[in-house]
């Protein structure tokens, strides 16, 4: 007997951690591995927690501390400039830029009171910038547009600034860059430090904020290693796109200070050698990859890579992962068996009744399911542990459970029901059968459903067979 009604009632673990179930050894390891900031191959069939995992490892790292961005290069376009600032630089900047002095107009130069609209250029006397009458003369305060059409429309054309660029001796007697800009009816001063001036010559690639899990497919190599787009105008000047604004960080860039998940290593192919590479050097260029693109001339070097691999396969493609590879990751890091099965103790049956609370808190749509439901989940996991995987206990192989609790959701919902029962739970188990088993029960056998599909008017050498 379960010591509960309905699932509503069991607590959930809050750390992610803890809502791995069966693979106790696996988090050991995972948690090693965060801290230590160590790689990890997880080996084990589909369903058991592979994806999962490797996302709790992420949830345990500290938060980014870096940002790494590219510059355009003036001397050399083709060779953006490479830029990593930590958190405390970034922050100290912002404090900077937050610390611009509030100015009052009367104390800033003649020309940059009258350019901001403040001042008059007849009388000098200071008004509402928003006024572009002089209150005390009357005088209009800003110049007249020139341009022709503007006047032949009669188009009033203010000719004021909202922020202004002013060169003055600096405290060392070089010429200094300050900007003045109007808030209200004060004026912000702040130094040109390149960050306010030049923020259009900067791309961050990869923010401070952002999330530590990258998952990556084998499927495209400017998905994995970065890429610099195309232009068509070249990165020409007026027209073309700036090299640097051109420049896409791989999942082996994003993935810095966090976890670069990559499912199915082994279909990585020749590209586990340059994922190689990325681990050994924490470092890896990004280069276009397209030779007959413009992007191919452009290339940043050294762009920081220090990711922990977590990598998932199948047992049987072990074999075909490239052995420096492979070493690689057993030499500073581990490698792990996830189990198919768990011992059908009472401690386990209550882990698997937390996991079906899980799946149904994270379903969001589907009701909770009653202890007597639960029962019939767990001799369904104790079925197929036998059937799958040949032995006694609780089958591990969640997904496959995980889709049943859906779909027997789903059915309560149909009908109405306030919880899942045990019922639904048959109902869903029937219909969650593969293919082959309900060919199985229809024909007899997968062999003959595909004869029927045929008809023996076109297969003449089997219908006598068949029939
Ligand atoms: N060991 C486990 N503990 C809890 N839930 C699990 C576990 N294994 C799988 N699941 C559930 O099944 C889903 C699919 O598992 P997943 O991690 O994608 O398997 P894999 O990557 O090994 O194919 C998970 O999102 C989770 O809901
Ligand atoms: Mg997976």
């Amino acid at each position: 007997m379960l010591p509960f009604r309905d699932t509503s009632e069991i607590r959930l673990p809050q750390s992610p951690l803890e809502q791995v179930i069966g693979q106790e050894h696996v988090l050991e390891i995972a948690s090693i591995v965060a801290r230590q900031k160590r790689h990890l191959l997880l080996v084990g069939p589909p369903g058991t927690g592979k994806s999962f995992i490797a996302n709790t490892i992420s949830s345990i790292l500290p938060r980014p501390t870096q940002q790494i961005a590219v510059l355009a290069n003036p001397e050399n376009p083709d060779r953006p400039i490479l830029e990593v600032k930590t958190a405390e630089e970034i922050e100290r900047e912002r404090r900077e830029k937050a610390k611009a002095r509030l100015l009052d107009p009367r104390d800033v130069p003649y020309y940059v009171s009258e350019k901001l609209g403040f001042r008059c250029r007849k009388c000098g006397t200071i008004s509402d910038p928003d006024s572009n009458i002089c209150l005390y003369c009357g005088a209009e305060k800003y110049r007249k547009s020139r341009n022709l059409e503007d006047v032949v429309a009669e188009v009033p054309r203010l000719s004021r600034d909202d922020k202004i660029l002013f060169k003055r001796p600096g405290p060392d007697g070089r010429e200094e860059e300050v900007f003045y800009e109007r808030v209200g009816n004060k004026v912000k001063m702040y130094k040109n430090t390149g960050k306010n001036g030049a923020d259009e010559l900067r791309k961050v690639i990869v923010p401070l904020e952002r999330k530590v899990f990258v998952q990556a497919t084998g499927a495209s190599e400017s998905e994995l290693l970065g890429d610099v787009r195309h232009d068509p105008y070249g990165g020409h000047p007026n027209i073309g796109i700036p090299p640097h604004e051109r420049v896409i960080p791989g999942a082996v860039h994003e993935a810095h200070e966090g976890v670069l998940f990559i499912d199915e290593l082994s279909t990585l192919g020749e590209l586990q050698r340059h994922l190689l590479t990325a681990m050994q050097e924490k470092k890896f260029p990004i280069t276009g990859r397209n030779s007959t693109s413009t992007g191919a001339a452009v290339r940043v070097d050294n762009v920081p890579c220090d990711f922990i691999l977590v990598g998932a396969v199948n047992i049987n493609d072990v074999q075909s992962l490239l052995p420096p590879l492979r070493s690689r990751i057993i030499g500073s890091g581990y490698e792990v068996l996830l189990n198919t099965v768990m011992p059908d103790t009472e401690q386990n049956r209550s882990k698997m009744c937390q996991f079906i609370a899980q799946e149904i808190v994270k379903a969001g749509n589907i009701p909770h399911a009653t202890a007597e439901a639960c029962e019939r989940i767990i001799s369904e996991a104790r079925l197929r542990a036998r059937q799958i995987d040949a032995k006694d206990g609780l089958s591990l192989r969640l997904r496959e459970l995980s889709g049943i609790i859906k779909m027997a959701g789903d059915i309560a919902i149909l009908e109405g029901a306030q919880l899942i029962t045990h019922e639904h739970i048959k109902k869903a188990v029937l219909r969650a059968r593969s293919i082959e088993e309900q060919l199985l029960d229809s024909y007899g056998s997968a062999y003959r459903a595909g004869m029927s599909d045929y008809g023996h008017k076109r297969r003449p050498g089997y219908s006598s067979e068949v029939r």
